[in-house]
């Protein structure tokens, strides 16, 4: 794990980063950002997790640490499976390998279980990211997603990952 990156489960008092930081990330034609009340909602709930990377700044004024959070990922678990709900990283934090630590993290913790997620199809970064994982393309939802208008739409793009798979033990 990079030095100083914390990965850590996320809590109603984190809510106005997670909102920032999904603001800035989900703003394509395709995209629905999360609002207050789904960050609320999720956080009522029993069946899912947010998980956060930050990394710890020291403040040396006041010779305080100060926690900047730069990624955030939501799990949907079952038994047999995670679904990954939403995933984002920090504008000037991306390609330095934060997403694929939060996987690594998640991958260790729930190591037995399948992973699923839908990606629209025009998302390479997304999709170059879950391939480079392990994560293998298993069905295409046609026309899943919507404009804000509604008068658009795009694939789905299913993709699941499973470690025993991938090492083939
Ligand atoms: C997708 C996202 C989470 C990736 O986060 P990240 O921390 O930058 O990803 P990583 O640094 O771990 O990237 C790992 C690999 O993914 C691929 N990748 C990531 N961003 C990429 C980009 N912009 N273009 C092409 N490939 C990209 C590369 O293969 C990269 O490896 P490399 O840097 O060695 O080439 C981030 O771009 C993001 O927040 N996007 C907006 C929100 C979003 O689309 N979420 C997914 C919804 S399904």
């Amino acid at each position: 794990m990079k030095e100083n990156l914390l990965i850590r489960k996320a809590t109603l008092n984190d809510i106005e980063n997670l909102l920032s930081l999904h603001q800035e990330n989900f703003l394509q034609k395709f995209d629905s950002p999360w609002n207050r009340k789904q960050f609320c909602d999720f956080f009522q709930q029993d069946w899912g997790k947010m998980f956060l990377a930050s990394f710890y700044e020291k403040n040396n004024f006041f010779a305080k640490f100060h926690e900047k959070i730069v990624g955030m990922v939501a799990i949907m678990e079952t038994p047999e499976s995670i679904e990954i709900l939403t995933i984002a990283v920090a504008s000037n934090f991306k390609r330095q390998g934060i997403a694929t630590q939060m996987f690594e993290y998640l991958f260790q913790k729930y190591i037995k279980k399948n992973f699923f997620l839908e990606v629209v199809e025009s998302n390479f970064s997304a999709i170059n990211l879950y391939k480079k994982l392990g994560f293998i393309e298993i069905n295409k939802r046609k026309k899943y997603y919507f404009s804000q208008d509604k008068k658009e739409s795009a694939n789905a793009l299913v993709m699941r990952f499973n470690l025993f798979q991938q090492t083939g033990q």
